[in-house]
């Protein structure tokens, strides 16, 4: 057989993509090449997403995109990879066709065996769960990417179990990667050229893996990332607020180069909702951490995920929310309306009681509320000096580049000819809800 080519369209979180990353280099190991045209590929893979009902049926609507293609080449593959294909292993075939195959998260390295039973024109599956499966071993293959920054995968899976979410049902136990892998890769990176990482994981903080008889934790392993190079920028992402530790506090105080941006997913500012939700931590537990981590340092930006009309919220307690956000007045948020998935803990024991027209009206709220608060934090940045990491062309025009400072903030500024990669000083003249726009100082 000739050498074959994939296409592959990733949906969801960072971990998606990370993951996407992982599924080129084990194609590619297999004379499969990866190309970006979908029309030049004879694989086409969706790697996709259960959060949320929308996400699944923004999938399915591509699926039968897809369909068509398949209806002018037969030979066209099909496959469903990640969260869905794993949320969804008895039923997507049923459901969808024209699919052929579908991989779970832990087992990509499988993938090119799928293909070829495929090829041969059997349905292909494989969604077994692995309890340590880190693709601690694979290079990433980062196509198409800016070649500044790169997502690292720490661990996977998650075991908290709170009771909206279906990640633990999708993405199995919790485990960490080795250590020096980790370190290898982004040494690795930063030698290529890129100039900032955000290492990955469902829950970052509890990171733990045994090296030389030392046992490293989070806050070591950030450190040991940072100490690769004062030129290489770290972030990270996720953390749960119940592990948010104080040693995590101290090394984002410690190193420059560790961001000065934190997104802990808050969900509810009300400690009814959040008991019914599983969190394990209350209001004013929550509150502690985030005035802890802004008294130790007060330029950190902090962004959050709240979700609106869970499972028996009250026009209280989503008043509560409220009050949180104007008491904490975050400079950022991802915001949803509660989607119920099938199996969890919350279909299971609660009703999906709060109306839609409710859910939006809510959701509205707290997204006015929230642009608000970005655009107040904006305008205290006018007149300010950052140093921005420059990523590339500004999408508005070719005349501007754009980066972002450690608090993780877009900035838009002229291109005096500046190289991607490298850091410069820009000083705010005028900024949006979204973006601070600025000129270069040097
Ligand atoms: N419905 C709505 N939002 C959800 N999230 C997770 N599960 C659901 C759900 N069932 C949100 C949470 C999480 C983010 C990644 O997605 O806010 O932090
Ligand atoms: Fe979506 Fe969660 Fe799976 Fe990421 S881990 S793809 S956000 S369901």
């Amino acid at each position: 057989m000739g050498i074959r080519k994939a296409y592959i369209e990733t949906y969801g979180c960072q971990m998606n993509v990370a993951d996407s990353e992982v599924v080129r280099a084990v194609l590619t190991s297999e004379n499969i090449v990866s190309t970006l045209d979908i029309s030049d590929a004879d694989i086409i893979l969706i790697n996709t997403c259960s959060i949320r009902d929308n996400a699944e049926q923004r999938v399915i609507k591509r699926l039968s995109e897809f369909a068509s293609l398949k209806q002018k080449r037969a030979d066209i593959i099909i496959g469903v990879i990640g969260c869905m294909a794993e949320r969804m292993k008895e039923t997507i075939f049923e459901k969808v066709k024209s699919v052929d195959l579908i991989a779970g998260p832990d087992s990509y390295r499988d993938l090119p065996r799928l293909i070829d039973i495929a090829a041969s024109g059997e349905k292909a599956s494989n969604v077994l769960l692995s309890v340590d499966e880190t693709y601690a071993d694979i290079n990433p293959l980062r196509l198409g990417d800016n070649g500044v920054n790169a997502f690292i995968s720490i661990m996977r899976g998650c075991e908290n179990f709170c009771a909206y979410c279906v990640v633990p049902y999708t993405r199995g136990k919790e485990r960490s990667r080795n250590f020096s892998s980790i370190i290898d890769e982004a040494k690795y990176l930063f030698d290529n050229g890129y100039r900032e990482v955000t290492l990955l994981g469902q829950n970052v903080n509890s990171y733990k893996t045994q090296n030389n008889n030392e046992q490293i934790d989070f806050p070591k392993l950030i450190k040991a990332v940072a100490q690769i190079d004062p030129l290489l920028r770290v972030r990270f992402a996720t953390s749960h607020p119940k592990d948010f530790s104080n040693d995590l506090i101290e090394a984002i105080m410690q190193y420059d180069n560790i961001c000065k941006s934190v997104h802990l997913p808050m969900q509810s500012g009300s400690t009814s909702v959040l008991k019914r939700m599983r969190r394990s931590y209350t209001f004013e537990w929550y509150l502690e951490r985030v005035e802890t981590l802004k008294k130790h340092i007060p330029e950190c930006s902090l962004s959050t995920d709240i979700i609106a009309g869970f499972c028996g919220e009250t026009e209280q307690e989503h008043q509560e929310t409220i009050a949180a956000m104007n008491q904490i007045r975050f400079n950022d948020a991802f915001m949803f309306k509660y989607s119920e998935r099938p199996n969890t803990i919350a279909a299971k024991k609660y009703k999906d009681d709060v109306p839609d027209e409710v859910k939006s009206a809510r959701l509205t709220e707290i997204i006015e509320l929230q642009k608000k608060h970005s655009l107040q934090h904006n305008k205290k940045d006018i007149g300010i000096e950052y140093e921005v990491l420059i990523e590339g062309s500004s999408k508005r025009s070719e005349k501007q580049l754009y980066g972002r400072n450690s608090q993780n903030k877009v900035v838009v500024f002229d291109d005096k000819g500046f190289l991607k990669g490298t850091y410069i000083k820009v000083r705010i003249s005028s900024v949006t809800s979204a973006t601070l726009l600025g000129d270069n100082i040097y």
